[in-house]
């Protein structure tokens, strides 16, 4: 008797799902994210024939630019993706769209009402919208409300809210945002956008756990000793200096992007594979996380800020040489913590936490460490023999390594570890496409599966409280290590893990 049983994994991301007629309305469109990322992604989404025709996208911003004007800036920031799919370019082109508009403004907000309509009847968009809240995060409450006030909210199965990160500076005002934001609308309208959920690498995690019957069982404390996660940029502040003078690694990349990765490779099996059973489970995982040291936390954290660096021919400026920050500057651009997770399933085993700006590599990666063979029968090429290691590359060479153990060639009995290599492009031939493709896609298919819930969130901010209130109240206590440009950070870092008997991993 053979028993059909419905993969689970089918149920939540379908493959072919089709986006409803609507129109994407961005505002902060003149800004970076709109031309690096959000046009990008949409004209992917085009090329691939996965958005209807009927749909439009409209950008606003207070500058005064027509739609021509705004649709050549696109054009000009596509630079070279333009060129080569110029066709494809002139038919996308024609749903491009743009309204000058002050959210701040209700006099702008009823000729964006109307505007919004006459796409409608334009594009046949039938009063769907998905509103992209690329603006200054000081303006996400008060542009939801405006929003609200508008009337432009009140269908809840016609309006989505899209809200890029940073949500809050901590646990308080990420409380009072989400307060806001869900008394203008509901909280499955609302898309709080992490972009590391939309890299193919991090959902294969939860495929890699849950569709595989091998990993699970040794997926907890009793097979494994630590977890590191890293986030390791070779890139300086760039232009951002104003942004991230506020703002630092803890609140740029580790309460979001690094604790996402976090929360998907700890959290239990869901029930079933929808939105809500995962984002249940993952903040369920964050609310037992907590810093290894929360009465003294700067035990467990080390800040670092990258100082020059580079070579004779291409030197490399210091942090507080960056056009725009200030020359004393104690903002981190670096950041190592211990945690961990009050479970039954990772009791005691910590999870090492980094990232930082003009680092040694780019690189993302989630290692698991495997606890070593109770007794060592063999020699070793290196001493002793290496501890298991499964190592999920998020970035770049996407894919994941199995480190163990082999008998070295020869005629003695030495042991030497290799790694066993699976890698996206050599499997599947084609580079996956961008975060934002997946996620803007999501939002405007309803699925928030990929998206971070309200509790989330404010588990994520609550978390690192401890050290965001040291950093405030009493800075000298977790101090700036200076690191040289182009190292694996301060040394500081590497003595967190010394005291644990480890080694960060340098691939
Ligand atoms: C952003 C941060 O969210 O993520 C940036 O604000 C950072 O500072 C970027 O550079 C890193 O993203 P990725 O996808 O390049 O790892």
């Amino acid at each position: 008797m053979s028993v059909t049983t419905t993969n689970p994994l089918r149920v939540g991301l379908r493959q072919e799902r089709v986006i409803a007629p609507q129109c994407l309305v961005i505002f902060g469109a003149s800004g970076d994210l709109t031309h690096r990322k959000l046009v990008p992604a949409l004209f992917e989404l085009f090329k691939q024939r996965r958005l209807p025709s009927e749909f439009a996208v409209l950008g606003c911003a207070r500058r005064p630019w027509s739609d021509e004007e705004f649709r050549q800036k696109m054009a000009d920031a596509l630079g070279e993706k333009v060129e080569a799919n110029r066709l494809a370019w002139d038919q996308f082109s024609a749903s491009l769209f743009y309204e000058p508009v002050d959210l701040q403004k209700p006099e702008d907000l009823e000729k964006l009402a109307t505007r919004l309509e006459e796409i409608d009847r334009l594009r046949a968009t039938r009063s769907n919208r998905t509103f992209y809240l690329s603006v200054s995060p000081t303006f996400y409450g008060s542009g939801c409300r405006a929003l609200a006030n508008a009337g432009l909210l009140s269908d809840p199965k016609r309006s989505r809210v899209v809200i890029e990160k940073p949500f809050g500076r901590d646990y308080g005002s990420a409380q009072s945002l989400n307060r806001i934001v869900q008394s203008c609308t509901q909280e499955n309208q609302i898309f709080r956008i992490d972009h590391y959920l939309g890299k193919e690498t991090v959902q294969n995690i939860l495929v890699l756990r849950f569709a595989n019957t091998i990993f699970e069982p040794i997926w907890n404390r009793n097979y494994i000793s630590s977890v590191q996660i890293t986030a390791a940029e070779t890139v300086g502040v760039e232009e951002r200096a104003g942004y991230y003078e506020s703002s630092g690694a803890l609140r740029d990349m580790v309460q979001n992007h690094l604790t996402q990765m976090l929360a998907i490779t700890a959290m239990e099996p869901p029930g079933r594979f929808d939105p809500e059973a995962i984002r249940n489970e993952k903040a369920k995982v964050l609310q037992a996380a907590r810093l290894a040291d929360e009465e003294e936390p700067w035990n467990c954290c080390i800040r670092g800020q990258y100082s020059p660096g580079g070579t004779k021919d291409a030197p490399l400026l210091g942090y507080r040489q960056e056009p725009g920050v200030d020359p004393n500057s104690t903002t981190e651009t670096y950041v190592a913590t211990k945690l961990f997770i009050d479970n039954w399933r990772w009791q005691g085993v910590p999870f090492y936490v980094r990232t930082g700006k003009r680092l040694a590599k780019r690189l993302s990666e989630v290692v698991l460490t495997f606890r070593e063979a109770p007794v060592h029968l063999f020699d070793a090429a290196g001493g002793s023999p290496t501890a298991n290691q499964l190592i999920l590359r998020i970035q770049p060479d996407e894919g994941a390594d199995f480190r163990f153990e082999v008998k070295s060639p020869g005629s003695g009995m030495r042991s030497r570890p290799v790694d066993m290599e699976f890698s996206y492009d050599e499997s599947f031939g084609e580079p996956s496409d961008e975060g934002y493709v997946r996620l803007l896609a999501d939002a405007m298919l309803g699925d928030p599966t990929l998206f971070t819930r309200n509790d989330e969130v404010e588990a994520a901010w609550r978390l690192y409280t401890p050290l965001l209130e040291l950093i405030e109240d009493s800075p000298w206590q977790l101090p700036i290590h200076p690191y040289e440009s182009r190292t694996w950070g301060p040394a500081a870092a590497d003595a967190l893990l010394a005291r644990d008997g480890l080694l960060w991993r340098r691939p």
